[in-house]
C-alpha cells in the first residue's frame, strides 16, 4: 500500500455530516497514513451542473476543506486542493472527450434517471440536462488520471463513473497505442461494512433531511439524538440491537469493547433506549468536543484555509502539468 496514489473528489454540496465523516473523511485520512500521497479536492467545477448547489459552492468549499483539515492530516502526504484551482483538468476532460463515445455516455446512470424522471412527466427526455451533466463522467475521468491515481475511494453509487473512467484510460491508450493512463481502482467504502444511518434510519444523507452535522454545537447534537427513531420497547424488555438505529449510528464510534458490551446489554434487557441514547450522545461528543474550537477556529481563519489550499494547488498543478504535457505530446506530438 505504501507505494499508491490515493485520490478522491468530495463535492461541496452541503455541510459535511456524521455520514460523511465516517463514510469518506475518516477512512481517507487514515488511508492517506499507510499510502505514498493522497490527492483529495474540492470537486466544484462538478457541482456546476446543478443549479441548486450553484448557490453556496464557495461557502461549502470552505466547509468541506475545514472539515477534513480539522482532522489534521499530514500535509506533506494530505494533498488538499480545489478541483477549479488546477486548468489543466478542464483541457484534459476536452481532450478525453475525443476518445470517449457518446453512447458510452448515453449509460451514465445520472443521465439516465434524468432521462427517465423526463419521460415520465411527459417532457423532452433531454429537457432540463445541460452538458456538464452528460459529460460529467469525462471530467472524472480527468480528475482521476491527471495525477496517475491508483487508488480511488469512492461510495458504491459511483463505482460506474470509475469503471468509465478505466474504459476511457484503456481506449486513450488502445487508440495511440501507449501506455500512457495506468487504470485506477476503486476503493467502495460500503464494502468496508460501513453503515450509517440517518435519524429515522435512512441512510443519512442531506435529501432525507435525517443528519447530524459534523461540528454542530453539543446541544444540538443532544437533541438530534435525542430525535433518533426507536419502538416502544420497555427499558426491562431485552432488544435486537441489530434493528436499532441507535446501536447502529454507536457502532461507528465504538470500540470493539464498547460494541460488544452494548450489544449485551441490549440482547439482555435491562437499557432503555433514553440511556442508550444518553450514551451515545456521551461517545460521539467525546470525540467531536475538543474538535468544535479546532473548526470554529478555521472559520474564522479563511486566510489560512486559503493558503493551505493554495499550497495544496501548487503540488498538485505540477504533476498535472508534467502528465497534461505528456498527453499532449502524444495526441498532438
Ligand atoms: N462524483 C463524485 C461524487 O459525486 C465526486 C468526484 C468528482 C470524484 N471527481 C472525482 C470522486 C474523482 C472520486 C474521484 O461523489
Amino acid at each position: 500500500m505504501n507505494n499508491k496514489i490515493v485520490l478522491t473528489g468530495i463535492k461541496p454540496t452541503g455541510i459535511p455530516h456524521l455520514g460523511n465523516l465516517v463514510g469518506v473523511i475518516d477512512p481517507l485520512i487514515k488511508l492517506s497514513y499507510d499510502t505514498k500521497r493522497t490527492f483529495a479536492f474540492i470537486a466544484d467545477l462538478h457541482a456546476l451542473n446543478d443549479v441548486k448547489a450553484r448557490a453556496n459552492i464557495k461557502s461549502n468549499t470552505y466547509e468541506v476543506a475545514i472539515s477534513m483539515l480539522a482532522f489534521n492530516p499530514d500535509p506533506e502526504k494530505f494533498i488538499l486542493f480545489r478541483q477549479s484551482d488546477i486548468a489543466e483538468v478542464s483541457q484534459l476532460s476536452s481532450l478525453l472527450m475525443n476518445v470517449t463515445s457518446k453512447g458510452l455516455m448515453n449509460k451514465a446512470h445520472a443521465y439516465k434517471a434524468f432521462v427517465d424522471k423526463n419521460i415520465a412527466n411527459g417532457f423532452d427526455k433531454d429537457a432540463g440536462i445541460n452538458m456538464g451533466l452528460f459529460t460529467y463522467p469525462i471530467l472524472m475521468a480527468a480528475d482521476i488520471l491527471l495525477y496517475n491515481a491508483d487508488l480511488v475511494p469512492l461510495g458504491q453509487d459511483q463505482r460506474q463513473h470509475l469503471e468509465f473512467t478505466r474504459d476511457i484510460a484503456a481506449a486513450f491508450n488502445h487508440a495511440y497505442k501507449e501506455n500512457v493512463f495506468k487504470l485506477p481502482e476503486a476503493l467502495i467504502s460500503e464494502k468496508t461494512g460501513i453503515m450509517m444511518p440517518g435519524l429515522d434510519g435512512r441512510k443519512m444523507s442531506k435529501s432525507y433531511d435525517n443528519y447530524i452535522n459534523i461540528f454542530c454545537a453539543e446541544d444540538v447534537l443532544k437533541k438530534k439524538i435525542m430525535k433518533i427513531k426507536t419502538d416502544s420497547k420497555t427499558p426491562a424488555e431485552p432488544k435486537n440491537p441489530d434493528e436499532s438505529i441507535i446501536f447502529a449510528i454507536y457502532q461507528n464510534f465504538a470500540s470493539p469493547d464498547e460494541t460488544k458490551n452494548m450489544r449485551d446489554r441490549f440482547l439482555n434487557g435491562g437499557l432503555g433506549y433514553g440511556t442508550a441514547k444518553q450514551e451515545l450522545f456521551e461517545l460521539i461528543n467525546s470525540r467531536l468536543k475538543g474538535l468544535r474550537n479546532i473548526y470554529q477556529n478555521l472559520i474564522n481563519d479563511k486566510k489560512h484555509v486559503d493558503n493551505v489550499l493554495k499550497r495544496g494547488a501548487e503540488i498538485a498543478g505540477e504533476i498535472a502539468q508534467k502528465n497534461l504535457k505528456k498527453v499532449k505530446q502524444v495526441m498532438l506530438g
